[in-house]
């Protein structure tokens, strides 16, 4: 089948690869004429494991191919997905001005029928705008054509999205249209792997499922860094009372870790995001404000703890920070809890000596040159000069590292560990103070 998608972004790359893998005929579209160029020569402008291999194997064999001409996006592909990105706009609402510039785009060049597929993730009710703005582009024009818009949201976890999109638990469609319905069915049923996993529902619905799962996990998070928060207060142990609780199937053990906080691109965005929408319809949905303001108390934990650590005075102390990006396998730091401890830090005087095995780049591209940051190009570079270490990602070369060599470098034997990577009586047999998350008094 041939497919287009606008916006060569993370979620457009990666849709445009996994169709193209599975023998469709994928036309990438972007305004970025210097990101196509890149992509052109087989430079993928993310860090994604597996992602550059596929986008490169695929326009070998010439499944895949970018351009920048949208007029030819539109002649190519039967589908038409809208992958562009939705930044919240100043009161955290999505900006839909990419999305709907795309569906106007669409509806000027388009000559036959077309189906407009959104996978961005938009405010319900987005699907409609959608169907308006190109309504009204083919009346201007004076055309009548017909053409049918999806909800088809995505649920890429970065880090791992080639494999998510290739072996999905689900793909939502949402459409008025059961024909449409069946076009999707049969551009997905390369992933359906033993049993059907596309569902077929009406648009709103299926718009508001993408931002229910977010929310979901994100409480799950939340709450677990409320408990651990409370697990401190009472002296109890949160990774005691976490196995404990997921051993039970109906809560399970899965996303119940609590740490420094959540962040990455979807998470704090979306929970806003819906929160805002349901102010809009008059709906207060208080247990989403809880979520989001237990999350941004969350991400000052270990600031508060390093303050506390010296008595508040922390001007000219160097902190060793272990971990850059929001979460291990990505270069991304958006919202990540690093930079909340960052800027913490350099506000009370202290400078930073960093390391992330991925996210350097992108750390230097935020902050610039600065005197208050050193990059290392090692984690046990940190250490040199430095009065104690804090951790905020969990990356598996953290998870077992020289603990002799960590005692030796450091001015003070202090570890401030954001992701409960090690036993809080071993490192205190080793002779550390061990500040983690909900692990006892100390935490
Ligand atoms: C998430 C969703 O998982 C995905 O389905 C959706 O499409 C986009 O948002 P992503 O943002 O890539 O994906 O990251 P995810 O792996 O879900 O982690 C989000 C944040 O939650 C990270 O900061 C992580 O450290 C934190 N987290 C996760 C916890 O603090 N505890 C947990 O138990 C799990």
């Amino acid at each position: 089948m041939k497919v287009t998608i606008y916006g060569s972004g993370y979620v457009g790359l990666v849709t445009g690869a996994c169709l193209a893998e599975v023998g469709n005929q994928v036309l990438c579209v972007d305004i970025d004429q210097d990101k196509i160029a890149r992509l052109n020569r087989g430079e993928i402008p993310i860090y994604e494991p597996g992602l550059e291999d596929m986008v490169a194997d695929n326009v070998q064999s010439g499944r895949l191919a970018f351009t920048t001409d949208a007029a030819e996006g539109v002649r190519h592909g039967l589908f038409q997905f809208i992958a562009v990105g939705t930044p919240p706009d100043e009161d955290g609402s999505a900006d839909l001005r990419h999305v709907l510039a795309v569906a106007r785009t669409v509806a000027e060049h388009m000559g036959e029928y077309r189906i407009v597929v959104t996978k961005s993730t938009v405010p319900v009710g987005t699907s409609d705008k959608v169907q308006e703005a190109m309504a009204g582009t083919l009346q201007a024009r004076n055309a009548q054509i017909d053409f049918d818009v999806v909800s088809n949201p995505e649920f890429l976890k970065e880090g791992a999205a080639v494999d998510d999109f290739m072996k999905p638990d689900r793909i939502i469609v949402g459409t008025d249209n059961p024909r449409t319905g069946e076009l999707m069915r049969a551009l997905y049923g390369p992933f359906n792997r033993n049993h059907d996993r596309v569902m077929v529902m009406d648009i709103r619905s299926a718009e508001l499922t993408k931002y229910a799962a977010n929310a979901m996990l994100a409480t799950k998070i939340s709450f677990m860094n409320e408990l651990a928060n409370l697990a401190e207060a009472l002296d109890a142990d949160i990774e005691h009372v976490r196995q404990g609780i997921g051993s039970d199937p109906r809560i399970g053990y899965h996303f119940i870790y609590p740490g420094c906080g959540y962040g990455g691109s979807c998470f704090p965005k979306d929970v806003k995001a819906l929160e805002r929408t349901a102010r809009q319809v008059g709906f207060k949905a208080q247990l989403l404000t809880a979520v989001e303001d237990v999350n941004e108390r969350q991400k000052e934990r270990l600031f508060q703890k390093i303050h506390s650590h010296f008595q508040g005075d922390l001007k000219g102390r160097t902190i060793a920070l272990w971990g850059l990006a929001f979460k291990p396998n990505t270069d991304d730091m958006r919202e990540a809890s690093s930079r909340m401890l960052m800027e913490s830090l350099w506000a009370a005087g202290a400078r930073v000596r960093a390391h992330d095995p991925v996210a350097m780049e992108e750390c230097a591209h935020i902050y610039g040159q600065r005197d208050d940051l050193v990059l290392c190009d090692h984690h046990e570079q940190t250490l040199e000069g430095a009065d104690v270490l804090a951790i905020v990602t969990e990356w598996n070369v953290f998870r077992s590292p020289d603990f002799e060599l960590i005692r030796k470098h450091l001015k003070e034997p202090a570890i401030f560990d954001g992701r409960n990577l090690y036993e809080p009586k071993h490192m205190e047999d080793m002779g550390f103070a061990y500040y983690a998350i909900g692990r006892g008094r100390k935490g």
